[in-house]
């Protein structure tokens, strides 16, 4: 089999342990930029990607609530909540270049090649955190939910990006000014820095995905908007919740009329 970018995608969606997996999707997107790694997409995404073996794996109607206050116990949980968001998010980065990458224009591969990066940074800085407060990710049950939402919309690629860039990553633009003042007044301010950084990261993040959405939209001569609550209604299941993060999203591409007309 040839070595090309699919392949090296392949190996690190496949590879489980959570420290090998930062270590394969940071060397693979080195590896491509550095032109060591030939654009080529010879190898099919699996249809899951292989996360700790002793991960505990709960539907989301199962996993316990989680406390707000600032508890020994509510910050380990809240730290790993946000480890685990940001372990399947370096799964989503990859497997969005390798499934649909053959489709789509370099500008689109670099953008998600970048995205996956910026994930495995977040998943290790957050792992570092949790253990500064004596814990570490697979400590807790996680849910499948985010992933989910990558299988649902395994075959059409506008659906992809307008599910889980400019749904699921622009919620988290919304919820993380809470959490990061939440983090603040418990007076630890590495987590807010960390918080911060990942939320400027994400701005990004969401940001690639409208314009690539709309680059394909109006390839295919659709409009935008449209279309992408067309798809949100066909594939999201659930609403969209405010409040909303009006100026990170507009940052990112989304204007208020889109998404206020789906709450
Ligand atoms: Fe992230
Ligand atoms: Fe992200």
């Amino acid at each position: 089999m040839t070595v090309d970018l699919s392949t090296a995608i392949r190996d690190a969606l496949l590879t489980g342990d959570k420290r090998s997996k930062v270590m394969r999707t940071r060397k693979l997107v080195r590896d491509w930029r550095h032109g060591n790694l030939p654009t080529g997409f010879s190898a099919a995404m699996p249809d899951r990607p292989e996360w700790p073996v002793d991960l505990q794996v709960l539907p989301p109607s199962q996993m316990p609530k989680r406390g707000k206050g600032g508890s020994q116990r509510n910050r380990v949980a809240l730290w790993h909540s946000l480890a685990h968001i940001e372990f399947v998010a370096i799964d989503l980065a990859l497997d969005i270049v390798g499934r649909f990458g053959a489709q789509m224009d370099h500008a689109f591969i670099t953008d998600f090649l970048d995205v996956a990066a910026d994930e495995a940074m977040h998943f290790a800085l957050i792992e570092r955190h949790l253990g500064t407060i004596g814990a570490a990710y697979g400590d807790l049950p996680v849910h499948e939910g985010l992933w989910q939402a990558a299988g649902d919309t395994a075959h059409n690629l506008a659906a992809r990006l307008a599910i889980v860039p400019m749904v699921l990553e622009a919620r988290g633009l919304d919820v993380t000014p809470a959490t990061l003042e939440r983090v603040r007044s418990q007076g630890d301010g590495r987590g807010a820095k960390i918080l911060q950084r990942i939320l400027d990261d994400e701005i990004r993040h969401v940001a690639a995905g409208s314009r690539h959405f709309a680059k394909i939209c109006t390839k295919n001569g659709q409009n935008p908007q449209n279309h992408w609550k067309n798809l949100v209604k066909t594939h999201f299941r659930g609403a969209l919740k405010p409040p909303f993060n009006d100026s990170a999203r507009l940052a990112a591409g989304l204007s208020r009329e889109s998404y206020a007309a789906l709450v």
